[in-house]
């Protein structure tokens, strides 16, 4: 199967299948404690964030998801035109197929092109990074006029599809040229299975820039590539999904680890739906919150909806702010206080409560 016929894949499993969305993201053990007494307009709260140095009319990031097909140029148009009129960031999906296949740029470029101001953010996975180097990260950059480049690491999603790619080796070495010689800021983002704290000091050392965590509890890829192996009659590999169902940091415990560590920014993902949560993840330490899925949704209704959607996102970060007492994402910081409970109090006592100090 090429890669077209699996980002067609992608995109009808995603749209057609509820049950892509695995489990939780763990954001229901933060309770913030509201603040009942006031002293702000509410109408006067701005969202406002600073995400590698540009600033955002919110910290909401339209994570990377396609290109490749004429649908997927579609998609990323609609996306890119939302993006554009509502200032916030995006990314395009896996520019390995514009790479490979000059003719299939243009699925890419439609992102550029319907939104030239856009803030938009190259993707590339670390096989390619660690097999084809700099050079590969380059072209992609090259072909979207890209502003920073995010580079996905999906090690369990390559084991689990027949036709993965499994060859990381070098990709640490690569990543330190990359962050050295290209230019623009560094991403690196996971698929659905979270970032640690360990990883986050290694990737730290290399110069990246920022993580974006795509925790445990969204859109799940274990789930997606096995339902792509039961079609394929795949059953070796659909068995071998089925045991890592569960695999990963949730969400919102990898935004806490990752947030030990200094100099990093931080996108919390995974299984983000609304902006409560998006509020959530910045008292955990993340600069901006992404979602793929349900922009997706919405990109193929039309501009108008990606438009309803962030705007819906927006008023409900609001709303949060304003039942904590702030007026900007600043204060929101500082004010609100929040407890965790559950599980996710207990992964705080074992894994950073016992952290002498960020590092
Ligand atoms: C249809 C679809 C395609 C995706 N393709 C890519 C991709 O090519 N590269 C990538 O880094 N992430 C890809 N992702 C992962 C998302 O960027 C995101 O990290 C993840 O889906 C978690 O977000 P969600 O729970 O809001 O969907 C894709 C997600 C979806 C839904």
């Amino acid at each position: 199967m090429g890669i077209t016929d699996r980002k067609r894949d992608h995109i009808r499993i995603v749209l057609e299948n509820a049950s892509v969305q695995r489990g939780s993201n763990w954001l229901e053990y933060v309770h913030i404690i509201p603040r009942a007494v006031p002293d702000i307009n509410v109408d006067e709260i701005d969202v406002k964030a600073t995400f590698l140095g540009k600033e955002f009319s919110a910290p909401i990031l339209i994570e990377g998801m396609t290109g490749g097909t004429d649908e997927a140029a579609r998609i990323n148009a609609t996306l890119a035109e939302a993006a554009g009129r509502a200032r916030v960031p995006m990314g395009v999906g896996s520019q390995r197929a514009g790479i490979a296949r000059p003719e299939l740029r243009y699925t890419f470029r439609a992102a550029r092109e319907a939104g030239p101001d856009v803030f938009l953010i190259a993707n590339i996975g670390a096989a390619q990074l660690a097999q084809h180097g700099v050079q590969l990260a380059w072209e992609a950059i090259k072909m979207i006029d890209a502003n920073a480049i995010a580079i996905h690491v999906n090690t369990l999603q390559e084991i689990i599809q027949p036709e993965g790619d499994r060859r990381f080796k070098g990709f640490l070495a690569q990543t330190r040229r990359l962050c050295e010689e290209i230019g623009v800021p560094v991403i690196i983002k996971e698929v659905g299975c979270g970032i640690s704290f360990e990883d986050a000091v290694i990737l730290r050392e290399l110069g990246v820039s920022a993580v974006d965590v795509a925790g445990r509890g969204g859109t799940s890829w274990v789930e997606i590539e096995r339902m792509r192996a039961v079609e394929a009659g795949r059953i070796d590999r659909a068995q071998l999904a089925e045991v890592f169902q569960d695999w990963g940091i949730p969400t919102a415990a990898s935004v806490l680890e990752v947030a030990q560590v200094n100099g990093l920014e931080i996108v919390g993902s995974g299984g983000i739906r609304n902006g409560l949560e998006i509020a959530k993840l910045l008292l955990l330490g993340a600069n901006m919150g992404g979602m793929a899925m349900p922009f997706l949704k919405a990109a193929v209704q039309g501009v108008e909806e990606v438009e309803n959607l962030i705007e819906r996102l927006k008023e409900e970060l609001k709303a949060t702010l304003a039942l904590c007492g702030a007026s900007n994402i600043a204060e929101f910081k500082k004010r609100a206080s929040y407890v965790l409970t559950g599980p996710l109090k207990e992964w705080r006592d074992q894994r950073i409560a016992g952290r002498a100090a960020k590092r």
